[in-house]
């Protein structure tokens, strides 16, 4: 047993200080905590930080940059945990140019299109502030009086109208998240896709793009002071109008209407922001759907959403596979109300339900505009490390898009961080969602064994076999596969608290000054979910609570989150058909607290597979309690 660390984590240090850049990688270490099913084996790995690679060897590929491995000791006895330190270089994903640009792949019944931008007739510029406009305050679609409807009409009647070659034009303008989503691009420099979803790239490329796109509708109206109004779905208040319903300016008005979206969702159904991707069984009640609303987003943002990766998505970085795991907030309530809002009489449940075709409808840059917004909000919530990554792999990674005169623009995630600096704020409409705590399900808590553990020695005593009958899937195994066919669940197990000490000091020792008094936050990942690209595909975690099924509300306090597909093509990266594979990372430590069962030994997790889950199944590999 490779006892503790003192002389390699010396090495360590030494070859850290050669290193400038290793500090900032190690300010995001992460340890993980898992043993084999069966063994009592508690290995402790500070895992490199570089997620994207970790992803892409995973699924077998070597990526572009060069690795070095330190090796650190591990705690409690096992293997030596090793510490790879990659990407000593900068390797910031970038488009280079459009003329990589290749044709989108699209899914089956899809209308053939060409996403690709019209060529830059003059050579790209680096995007500039421009101080001289006015401030933009973006509104609720729903409370927007009719001269601000009447203009924003008047603005799309403009875009639509423009020439097919124009870049401004409506329609080239939605192939812009096509053609950034359906494998259109290659990276700079690199053979490697570009892929802007379900990674930490999300909430930048989204900024980036809906600021565009409101400076060409005001080039286009002669007014600076024009600002994209945002569907305020979140806010569950009862008055009229109401915000969580699709608002009126989107059925009434020609240039914002679009006729492939869910005839069964129009007003007054509620938005469901946990939405299953099917409508089975009765609607239900107003108050309980506003009441799920809110549970989903108090998980999603507040509980679940504790540091910048839980947040904002999985490293992706120059030469990575793609999708190395969207955030909370891109998987739902995002990509819950994409599906929601899509026809479900459309082959791929177009417009806004699969990426290729989302940008068609309107409202998409309305919904996004809340998404957004919720970046803004999230920042000021209490408790966790809610703050932008620090990372110069997401600073420094470019993009190009047209610009409101058709100038090819260069832009760079850094110079997105705040909507001040891009010169326009939110009405503040109120978050009522913040504080809405569930609570626990009578009786749930005691389903299982809780008794803390101390020590290695109290812990062996005590046994892995509780008598609550639920066995230990374990950790991913070679050559193990799960079907998730119906409603799956597991013992976790957790680090005893000796091992936990040691644990936290080790992610002590790369942080920053500033950092020092951030509390680790534990990670459930479920690991190696594999799913197809094309499905809308959704299932539900819950932590102790094992009678969960497809019926259960997120509006208990035993709900951990959600993983969504919002179906899309383009990873032909990801095995034979359009498979993906990538871990779902949980953030549960204020959940496990509000359970009161922080000291718990071990956790029963319920996997709940919801709509076209139950026919297409999702696959998985195993669990695993990381700490970040
Ligand atoms: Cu780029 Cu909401 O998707």
């Amino acid at each position: 047993m490779a006892a503790a660390t003192s002389s390699s984590s010396n090495s360590l240090l030494s070859a850290l200080d050669r290193d400038p850049r290793t500090d900032l990688r190690l300010g995001r270490a992460r340890i993980q905590f898992g043993g084999r099913s069966g063994k009592r084996l508690c290995t402790t790995t500070i895992k490199c930080v570089h997620e994207g690679e970790e992803h892409a060897r995973r699924s077998g590929r070597t990526s572009d940059v060069n690795r070095r491995e330190f090796v650190l000791g591990s705690i409690g006895g096992g293997a030596a945990a090793t510490l790879p330190v990659a990407g000593a270089l900068a390797n910031p994903v970038e488009l280079g140019s459009f003329s990589s640009c290749s044709p989108a792949e699209l899914p089956p019944g899809a209308t053939p299109v060409n996403c690709c931008p019209p060529p830059n007739s003059s050579p790209i510029v680096d995007f500039q502030y421009n101080t001289r406009l006015p401030s933009r305050l973006r509104r609720p679609a729903h409370l927007l009086r009719p001269d601000e409807i009447a203009r924003y009409n008047r603005a799309y009647q403009l875009m639509r109208a423009l020439p097919a070659s124009d870049p401004r034009r409506f329609s080239q303008q939605a192939n812009v998240h096509c053609a950034y989503c359906n494998d259109s691009f290659r990276q700079a420099n690199s053979r490697s896709e570009l892929q802007i979803h379900d990674s930490w790239l999300f909430l930048p490329w989204h900024r980036w793009y809906l600021y565009f796109h409101e400076r060409i509708l005001g080039k286009l109206l002669g007014d600076d002071t024009f600002a994209l109004p945002f569907w305020n779905w979140d806010n569950q208040a009862a008055g009229s109008p109401l915000a969580n319903v699709i608002p009126s300016a989107y059925l009434n008005q020609a240039p914002l209407i679009d006729s492939l979206r869910n005839q069964q969702h129009l007003p007054p159904r509620l938005v469901d922001l946990n939405y299953s991707g099917q409508d089975s069984g009765p609607i239900p009640p107003d108050s309980t759907q506003r009441a799920e609303n809110n549970a989903l987003m108090f998980q999603q943002i507040v509980s679940g959403a504790r540091t910048p990766s839980l947040f904002f998505g999985q490293a992706y970085r120059a030469g990575d596979a793609n999708a190395p795991g969207g955030g909370t907030l891109e998987n739902a309530p995002h990509g819950t109300v994409h599906v929601w809002t899509g026809s479900a009489a459309a082959p791929n449940r177009e417009d806004m339900g699969t990426l290729y075709s989302a940008a068609r409808d309107p409202i998409f840059f309305a919904h996004h505009g809340n998404i957004d917004r919720l970046w803004v909000v999230w920042k000021t919530l209490p408790g966790g490390r809610r703050r932008d990554p620090t990372d110069t792999d997401w600073l420094d990674a470019k993009f190009l898009f047209y610009d409101e005169n058709s100038q090819l623009v260069r832009v760079r995630v850094r110079d997105a961080l705040t909507t001040e600096q891009l010169g326009y704020s939110y009405q503040d409409t109120g978050d009522a969602w913040a504080s809405a705590r569930p609570t626990i399900v009578a009786g749930a808590r005691n389903l299982v064994s809780n008794a803390a553990v101390d020590s290695p020695a109290v812990a062996a005593a005590a046994g892995d076999d509780d008598d609550d009958g639920i066995e230990e899937f374990g950790e991913a195994t070679e050559g193990r596969v799960k079907k998730l066919e119906d409603v799956f669940k597991s013992k976790v197990k957790r680090p005893i608290k000796e091992d936990l000490a040691k644990i936290k000091e080790k992610l002590r020792i790369g942080k920053k000054e500033e950092e020092e008094d951030d509390e680790e936050e534990e990670v459930l990942v479920i690991q190696g979910v594999e799913i197809d690209c094309d499905r809308a595909t959704k299932f539900d975690v819950y932590i102790n609570l094992p009678g969960a099924d497809e019926n259960t509300s997120c509006n208990v306090a035993e709900y951990a989150g959600t993983f969504v597909n919002v179906p899309h093509f383009g990873d032909r990266r990801g095995g034979p058909g359009h498979m993906r594979t990538t871990d779902l990372r949980l953030g549960i430590s204020d959940t496990l607290d509000q359970l009161g069962i922080k000291d718990a030994r071990n956790i029963v997790v319920t996997l709940v597979p919801r709509g076209v889950g139950r026919l297409d199944p999702i696959k998985f590999k195993g669990f695993k309690i990381e700490y970040e």
